[in-house]
């Protein structure tokens, strides 16, 4: 139902070129490394060999210079093969690069962006901690000057891809415990795993998303050097807020990607169960379920690619991006709900594939800010006059 939207020639060429890439190094393998919760590496590679890792870096930094819509098109395609990988490219190229394209210094984006756009470091994003999800800036990770280094103490949580990124962008707090400063407290860094004092810790045993890595990160007093400060000192509680605009558009993509191919799951099934002596497809009871997932699907991704393609334009517009995460995750989850149904007792098994979109689903109305959150930041811009 893309075809509602007016894409260009180019835009179409992007799908089409995502969709191939998922019909031939995704979708045969999604079941298995859901099964298996196995992160598939040669997937960085093969990535970034399609300009799929670079997709909205200017090219002088090896990357792509795609508008939002054509990115979203084609993040879609992936997801709608295995929301894992998307999710895997949604971090990547919303919010390290991101972040480093838009603030890092000129010699930051030759040494990690540069190798980031061409698929050779993959990118992660950490903000959130254990005791510090929806409320962003209570973080306690800590950076204490060094001569010209930092040192960095604490623990990250909830990082995607963080057992194979090559860069990691982390909020720290450059502020003392003497005289905290909230939000203009943070700073951002960027790290590297070969940093003394940097591992790996936890990886979490999920719902969904069993083939994308999801870890906790430990800073055992990791020597930073100077030059690894993103932008300005203070700056990082804004920086990761700016980014988490471009983040919510992959995660709705995403979502809009998950609730299409339990669609595409449902009419199929729908078409070939018979009961009653006939399809299932031809009761009404299913076909208005299919009706209304096809509707809000639609509505989701209308949503969607109106505020990208206003953002292409220029305009600032966080409760916008709100606004379509929101509305495409909790889409998505209704949608995946009534796959199942449709599917009945095969809906519940790992035989057939809806259980896994439903388990997928979930996650969108949770990570990159909960459907709460999102309509924190939406209601204060409404009641502010939006
Ligand atoms: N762009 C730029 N600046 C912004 C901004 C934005 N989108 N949003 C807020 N700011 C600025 C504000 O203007 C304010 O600056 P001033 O003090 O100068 O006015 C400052 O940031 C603090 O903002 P708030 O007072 O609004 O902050 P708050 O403490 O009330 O929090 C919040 C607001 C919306 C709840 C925020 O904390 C939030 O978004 N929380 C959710 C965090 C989140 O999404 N985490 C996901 C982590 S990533 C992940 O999920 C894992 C993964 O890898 C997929």
């Amino acid at each position: 139902m893309t075809q509602l939207l007016p894409l260009t020639e180019d835009q179409v060429a992007i799908r089409d070129t995502a969709r191939a890439f998922a019909d031939e190094h995704v979708r045969p393998f999604a079941a298995q490394w859901d099964r298996d919760s196995h992160f598939e590496p040669t997937l960085i590679k093969k990535l970034g060999d399609l300009g799929f890792l670079g997709m909205l870096l200017p090219t002088e930094y090896d990357g792509l210079g795609l508008d939002a819509q054509s990115y979203l098109f084609a993040l879609e395609e992936i997801a709608k093969a295995d929301a894992s990988v998307a999710v895997m490219m949604s971090v990547h190229n919303s919010l390290p690069t991101q972040m480093l394209k838009t603030f890092g210094s000129e010699a930051q984006k030759q040494r990690f962006l540069k190798p980031m756009a061409r698929g050779e470091l993959l990118g992660a994003f950490a903000l959130s901690e254990p005791d510090a999800g929806s409320d962003a800036s209570a973080i306690r990770a800590q950076a204490t000057r060094d001569g010209d280094d930092w040192i960095l103490e604490g623990t990250k949580a909830w990082v995607t891809s963080g057992t194979h990124a090559g860069v990691i962008i982390a909020m720290v707090r450059t502020d003392t415990p003497e005289a905290r400063r909230k939000s203009k407290g943070i700073s951002a860094f960027i790290l590297t795993p070969d940093l003394p004092g940097f591992r790996v810790s936890k990886k979490e045993d999920k719902m969904g998303l069993r083939a994308s890595p999801t870890v906790q990160l430990v800073f055992d007093r990791m020597r930073v050097p100077g030059d690894r400060l993103l932008g300005e000192e203070g700056q990082g509680f804004i920086y990761a807020m700016n980014s988490l605009e471009h983040g919510r558009l992959g995660i709705a993509a995403q979502a809009i990607g998950i609730a299409q191919a339990a669609l595409d799951a449902a009419v199929d099934y729908a078409n070939e169960r018979q009961q009653f002596g006939t399809p299932i497809a031809e009761f009404q009871g299913i076909q208005f379920k299919l009706a209304d997932m096809a509707t809000r699907i639609a509505a989701a991704r209308a949503l969607l690619h109106g505020v990208a393609a206003t953002k292409d334009r220029g305009a600032a517009l966080g409760a916008a991006c709100s606004m379509a995460k929101l509305f495409a995750s909790e889409t998505a989850m209704w949608v995946t709900t009534q796959a199942v149904q449709v599917f009945g007792g095969y809906g519940y098994v790992k035989e057939y594939p809806v259980e896994k979109y439903f388990r997928d689903a979930k996650v969108t109305e949770i990570y990159e800010g909960t459907s709460e959150v999102q309509r924190i930041v939406i209601g204060r811009a409404v009641s502010a006059g939006m």
